[in-house]
């Protein structure tokens, strides 16, 4: 069985003190490739900074014989996104790898949650891997080779009580990627989404214990390694990834149904009388682009 390696390879990983992160900076690492451990080293509610988990990790990564830098920057600004790139750039001389990890919660229900609580989430998940992916992008379009995870979340894809401004971020995430896809794809450059389930901080009293002890991030590492290998063949996917389950999730179109021929009005009567046929699920497709849509236009575009 051939190795995936990243031997020659620069790697970014942020938010990877702790949890996930930090399972796939040291994986990386032991493949061969230059990894910049970033961490702002905050709170699980993003409060806060610190030093130590960045640099533990780096030192982990160089006892076991491994390359590191350490970079404590927030992905949730601009300069910090341009910092963390930078320390890829001065250390190890570009970056071929990015994963966007960094989280923090601040769960609340719609009712109860305050603009700052909406804010401050929006801008590590969503806001950072923007800021982070932006500068990476361009180094990896010029070098003709990116791969680009991006973190989303089941409470974005599918939805969870409370957490309003955490799923909405990490649906957004699923958006970006599409983007990075559609931009990347003539560079070489791919982007994928993962969702997954381990035991973390981030976690820790959100998890039943029961589960939990299943649910080591070392299981999520795998199929992450993989989709940042140059053998990963695909783009623009989305993965639930949890204790060994691995499955593909996507967002899928209905053939649906025309109503008229655009050549008239539509009353709000003939959409609920067609409602079945547009609510029907029976022949779904993924769809590569937004254009592909307008194929749905077929009788009309006749
Ligand atoms: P974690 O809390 O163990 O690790 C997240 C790391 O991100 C922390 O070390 C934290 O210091 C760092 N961080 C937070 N804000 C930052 C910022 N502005 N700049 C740089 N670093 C920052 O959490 P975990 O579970 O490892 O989560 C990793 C990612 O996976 C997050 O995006 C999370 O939303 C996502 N995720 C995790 C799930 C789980 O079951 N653990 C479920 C779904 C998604």
């Amino acid at each position: 069985m051939s190795e995936i390696n990243f031997e020659g390879r620069v790697a970014i990983v942020t938010g990877a003190g702790a949890g996930l992160g930090k399972t796939y900076a040291i994986e990386l690492a032991k493949r061969g490739a230059k990894v910049v451990v970033n961490d702002l080293g905050g709170a699980r509610d993003g409060s806060g900074f610190g030093t130590n988990a960045a640099d533990e990790v780096v030192d982990e990564i160089k006892q076991a014989g491994g390359q590191a830098a350490a970079n404590y920057d927030s992905v949730a600004t601009v300069e910090g996104g341009e910092g963390i790139v930078k320390t890829a750039v001065d250390n190890f001389g570009g970056v071929d790898i990015l994963i966007n990890n960094a989280g923090i919660l601040r769960d609340k229900s719609i009712v109860k949650m305050e603009e700052h609580e909406w804010d401050l989430v929006l801008a590590v998940h969503l806001k950072g891997a923007w800021c982070v992916t932006q500068p990476a992008f361009k180094l990896m379009k010029d070098a003709g080779f990116g791969r680009i995870i991006n973190t989303a979340s089941g409470a974005g894809l599918y939805g969870n009580f409370g957490q309003a401004n955490y799923a909405a971020a990490k649906i957004g995430l699923v958006g970006l990627m599409h983007s990075i896809h559609t931009e990347g794809m003539k560079y070489n450059i791919k982007c994928n989404t993962i969702a997954p389930i381990a035991a973390s901080r981030l976690t820790e009293d959100l998890l039943p214990p029961e589960i939990s002890s299943k649910l080591d991030p070392k299981f999520v590492t795998p199929l992450v390694m993989y989709l940042v290998s140059e053998e990963n063949p695909d783009s623009n996917m989305i993965f639930n990834c949890a204790a060994g389950w691995f499955s593909r999730t996507a967002i899928m179109c209905g053939t649906g149904t025309t109503i008229g021929n655009a050549d008239g009005d539509i009353s709000a009567e003939q959409v609920r009388d067609a409602w079945s046929d547009i609510t029907n699920l029976d022949e779904i497709k993924t769809l590569g682009n937004v254009n592909e849509s307008f194929g749905y236009l077929g009788k009309l575009l006749q």
